[in-house]
């Protein structure tokens, strides 16, 4: 099956989620060629989650002996850059890329479903965090990054038809529900292993979360950086305010067309409430009760 996607491209059904035509072949070289190492850490997510913010997280934490804040590069160069995506960058430009190189821990991001996942990333030791946002804001910052992706001869969707897409589970590497359900059941499963974070949580008190994340992946914060104030010094450098206004990331596009400054929009909490109708309000939170009740997987929909 296929369905066309929001900005007019395609979306293929693979594997029980919808796949945009762009990363098809590199969701499928990943699966057949990716070999994880135990010390590799996967950033996961769905579109729109909060992913250009973990990988600012995950790449200053990780790197932040190796040169001082001020000179970061994060400051140069764009998150997507320093942690490159699977579908998007590493087996898009090439179906068997050289992973070997990468300094170690590699830090690597997919938007790929669990179930889906390479052996090697189940089987090993590595980490997977994974970052979830509510569905109403998701699908909110997913509606305006497809107005930005269409190619100028293409009808901007219209928001309703985004909605009624987007109940149905046709999106990219949606339905959003069986995403963050097969990550969250893998986060209760194996703690160790999968460490499940939500963007709201992380809005409402980034510090605590840097500091549980540097844990997770083994770069713990020392006391002594914690006296120093390194935690805030962090979370100031990955924050939305300071990354938006780079010109890095004001310029330039990614491989697959998107433009950098796409990825920062408004980051809030809430901002849905200026989109949906009351009773498209309604729809997804009776959408929300049947697709998660049960699960224990609950969201934080307003700041
Ligand atoms: P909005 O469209 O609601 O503004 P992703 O990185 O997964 O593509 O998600 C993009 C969303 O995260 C956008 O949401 C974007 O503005 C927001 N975002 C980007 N960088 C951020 C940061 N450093 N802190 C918080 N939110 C950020």
């Amino acid at each position: 099956p296929k369905e066309r996607n929001w900005d007019g491209t395609f979306l293929y059904l693979y594997q029980n989620f919808w796949c945009p035509s762009i990363a098809m072949k590199a969701v499928v070289s990943f699966q057949q060629h990716f070999e994880a190492r135990d010390t590799d850490i996967i950033l996961a997510s769905t579109p729109k989650s909060g992913t250009t913010w973990l990988k600012a997280l995950a790449f200053t934490i990780v790197n932040r002996t190796s040169y001082p804040l001020k000179d970061s590069p994060l400051l140069t160069t764009a998150p997507h850059e320093l942690v490159p995506f699977t579908e998007f960058d590493l087996y898009f430009k090439s179906q068997c890329p050289n992973l070997e190189d990468y300094p170690t821990p590699r830090i690597f991001a997919t938007h790929t479903p669990y179930a889906s996942l390479p052996c090697s990333i189940k089987d090993s030791e590595c980490r997977i965090v994974y970052v979830c946002r509510n569905p109403f804001d998701q699908l909110i910052s997913h509606w305006h990054f497809t107005l930005k992706l269409r190619r100028e001869n293409v009808e901007p969707l219209p928001l309703e038809e985004g909605f009624e897409m987007y109940c149905k589970g046709i999106h990219s590497f949606g339905p959003f529900w069986d995403h963050v359900l097969g990550f969250w059941k893998a986060s209760l499963e194996r703690p160790d292993k999968v460490l499940f974070l939500k963007y709201e949580d992380m809005k409402e008190n980034i510090v605590s979360h840097a500091k549980r994340l540097a844990e997770f992946i083994g770069f713990p914060f020392s006391s002594e950086e914690e006296k120093q104030g390194v935690i805030e010094e962090i979370s100031r450098l990955c924050s939305f305010e300071s990354l938006k206004d780079l010109e890095v990331n004001k310029n330039g596009s990614r491989p697959s067309g998107a433009p950098n400054n796409a990825f920062f929009r408004k980051a809030e909490v809430g901002d849905w409430g200026n989109h949906l109708t009351p009773s498209m309000a309604k729809r997804m939170e009776k959408l929300i009760e049947e697709k998660l009740g049960g699960s224990g997987l609950s969201f934080k929909v307003s700041s």
